[in-house]
């Protein structure tokens, strides 16, 4: 390839730049992918090669900038040609009419029927408002709002963003600025959270905070690393694309590529717009990303023109505010619970409160900082809400309503599992116990190890756990696999069936690909998806193992925190020794071509869920570790309860709901007549539930049908 002519490779270069950005926009924006992701990375790996053998040919709108670049130092300021306004805010239908009179007053009498100004309305996405130019089809500057006159140059940052488009196909304008909103998704912002956690780092409050720290990053690779979303829904300048309504720009933005949201409505009459918020409202606890509520605007542009602006706002739109999912309850307790790396972390305890539809009586409190700065005390009465919809956070106290009795909080001196000495590093939020022989690091280690995204072991849930420790069958993760079913059933609860069932499910993990078991070591900063790339890097735990910090860097998403973490594991004696214990149970150790096409294309269809001995999330939060983060489809006709039903209830156990099967489907749950979607599983390798096996799921999860539990 590299031995083509000049004009050939410049050929094959944008020739693969345009179908990678193809391939780009159907799976992030149409979520409706065409190739296999060995197929995909293959495509990349190609322009990689050429892009690093013929530097001449450098783009900055190639899709591989999209993993990052240079890293910054600051933002450069933008000033916007045109202010970046906020929106006025209404809280009821009645300021919803109230909007609609002014409208109708303001294009005078007779300009339009009474009730027949038509209307676009749009979900409001809870994200970080942004600006984007295109100069002669390419992405030129994208710029934060900052305060609406000037904003910050985040150019960089936002190429990392895969839904938005680098360059606009032809016949595009000269010229297009379109601005719209970069968000986290929901189960995007509990998994981030949770490896934070695990790291020591500090949690972010709401997935709206977590998208701007992403985007204010001077290193694209991370903001590349956090899978932003977008959507587009504004164009301030809408001669650009000659279009005469507000809906047909959001019709040509997405035939240039743009995502624009799937919810968007057309309504005449204020009426039509009223009954559009409620059903968006009905809907909003099932969507994979927040809203906070409803942007009403009027379609015709040049109605939009007369309309004008005041100094804040335009006076042709409004946002419809949704109120806040909280409750009040009192915190009765903070316990602390030490986790798989050691770190201590406090849990509010508090008394049972309905929040958005869900009860919760725990919330983690994150570390002691956390607990200062809100201030928060033993006995106190406190506001709680869902971050990201899904998980309990306690969002103030209420002060006023103190009576003296509180009791301050402090973090222990000893560790409450092993009563080792704690220590808090320099610069870290988190204290840890520092033996790492602590019995709980080793309960958690091993739970993680078995969980569902990691080795997927059936039936090695929390309370297997607990009952092999106990008995002191197993101190480190490789005595897993050399467990026989006699000595499983010597522990309580266990027969004959279920110890040939978890022998059974033993020994088909040790056929995992090998980024799952890389994922399952645990290592510090290692999550699902890095684990993926490293595989994907090195082949094999025995690559990896050999890599040094050096080494590990040349990665392009890898920095210097997970090189550090991942050489001084592969260093630890005590880790080595157990990789060769896996190594001789014949545990797959991945090998170099093999491991490299897979680590993309996750879909063992396993069919496995995690934590079968059937005590669901442990931890007692709103989401249950089955569903958390998962995502389901469901197709076909359900008996026992309705698609939307099931589909809400997936969300309020931290889940999503999809609507088609891509390869991030994690089940697919099929009811009769099912058709297209389950051969699409089939295809794809993704697990299909029954209904029953659904059913089963939920009730492990606490939730039962038939006692009215929705
Ligand atoms: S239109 C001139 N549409 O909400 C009109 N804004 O509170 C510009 N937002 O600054 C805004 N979803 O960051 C518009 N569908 C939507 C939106 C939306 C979210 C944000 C945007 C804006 C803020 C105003």
């Amino acid at each position: 390839m590299s031995s083509g002519s000049p004009e050939g490779v410049r050929e094959r270069i944008a020739r693969l730049r345009q179908e990678i950005e193809r391939h780009n926009h159907r799976y992030y924006v149409l979520d409706d992918p065409l190739i296999s992701d060995a197929e995909y990375d293959g495509l990349m790996r190609e322009l990689r090669q050429l892009e690093a053998e013929h530097p001449e040919f450098d783009d900055d709108t190639s899709p591989t900038r999209r993993v990052g670049g240079a890293v910054a130092t600051g933002f450069a300021p933008v000033v916007h040609e045109i202010a970046m306004l906020s929106l006025d805010n209404a809280f009821s239908s009645g300021e919803l009419e109230a909007f609609d009179a002014r409208v109708r007053k303001g294009l005078g009498q007779g300009a339009v029927d009474a009730g027949a100004v038509e209307y676009v309305v749009e979900p409001k996405i809870d994200g970080l408002g942004i600006s984007l130019s295109y100069v002669r089809g390419r992405l030129d500057v994208g710029a934060t709002r900052g305060d609406g006159a000037v904003g910050e140059n985040i150019t960089s940052n936002l190429r990392t963003v895969r839904s938005i488009p680098l360059s606009l196909p032809e016949g595009a304008p000269e010229q297009l600025t379109a601005r719209g909103e970069v968000y986290m998704a929901k189960a995007d912002f509990v998994r981030l959270n949770a490896e934070r956690a695990e790291a020591g780092e500090a949690e972010f409050a709401n997935p709206r905070n977590a998208a701007a720290g992403s985007l204010r990053q001077f290193d694209p690779s991370v903001t590349s690393r956090r899978r932003l979303g977008a959507f587009f829904y504004y164009v301030p300048r809408p001669e650009q694309l000659g279009v005469a309504t507000h809906w047909d720009a959001l019709q040509a933005l997405k035939g240039l590529g743009f995502p624009v949201n799937g919810l968007i409505k057309k309504c005449r009459g204020i009426a039509e717009v009223i009954a559009a918020a409620e059903e968006l409202a009905a809907a909003r606890p099932g969507l994979p990303y927040e809203i906070d509520g409803m942007v009403v605007k009027v379609n015709d542009l040049e109605l939009q023109s007369r309309l004008g602006f005041t100094s804040h706002s335009p006076r042709w739109a409004i946002a419809l505010k949704y109120p806040a999912q909280q409750a009040v309850t009192r915190l009765l307790n903070i316990v602390v619970q030490v986790g798989r790396t050691g770190v201590l972390t406090p849990a509010a305890q508090f008394e049972p409160v309905v929040v958005g539809g869900v009860t919760v009586s725990r919330a983690s409190l994150h570390n002691i900082d956390y607990i200062r700065a809100k201030d928060i005390r033993i006995g106190d009465k406190v506001t709680i809400q869902r971050a990201g919809d899904v998980i309990p956070e306690v969002v103030s106290v209420l002060v006023q309503e103190r009576d003296g009795s509180e009791r301050e909080f402090f973090m222990p001196e000893r560790c409450p599992e092993c009563d080792s000495e704690v220590v808090r590093e320099e610069g870290e939020a988190a204290t840890r116990c520092v033996n790492f022989a602590c019995p709980a690091r080793l309960r958690e280690g091993l739970i993680h190890f078995a969980s569902r995204d990691a080795m997927d072991i059936e039936g090695m849930g929390p309370s297997m756990v607990e009952r092999l420790l106990d008995a002191g069958l197993v101190r480190d993760v490789a005595d897993i696999y050399y467990l026989t079913a006699e000595q499983l059933m010597t522990l309580e609860r266990v027969g004959e069936r279920s110890a040939a069932n978890l022998v059974a499910a033993i020994e088909r993990s040790k056929s995992n690909k090998v980024h799952r078991l890389i994922f399952a070591l645990g290592i510090r900063h290692v999550g699902e998806n890095m684990a993926k790339i490293l595989a994907n890097e090195f082949g094999s735990i025995d690559a990896l193992a050999a890599a040094d910090q050096a080494r590990l860097l040349e990665v392009p998403t890898v920095g210097r925190a997970i090189a550090e973490s991942v050489a001084d594991f592969f260093r630890t004696e005590q880790n080595r020794a157990a990789l060769r214990r896996l190594a001789e149970a014949g545990v797959s150790m991945g090998s170099g071509a093999k491991a490299k096409a897979e680590a993309g294309a996750d879909g063992d269809g396993s069919g496995g869920a995690g934590d079968a001995d059937g005590e669901g999330d442990a931890d007692g939060g709103a989401e249950a570790a089955e569903f958390a983060g998962k995502t389901f489809v469901f197709t076909g006709t359900l008996s026992s309860l309705k698609r939307q039903q099931a589909e809400e209830i997936v969300e309020s156990l931290g889940g999503k709901a999809g609507s088609s099967v891509t390869k991030s489907t994690d089940y697919l749950v099929a009811g009769a007549d099912a058709g297209s979607k389950l051969a699409r599983a089939g295809q794809l390798g993704i697990a299909v539930l029954s209904e029953q096996e659904f059913i089963k799921m939920l009730r492990r999860a606490g939730r039962n049908l038939t006692d009215g539990g929705e």
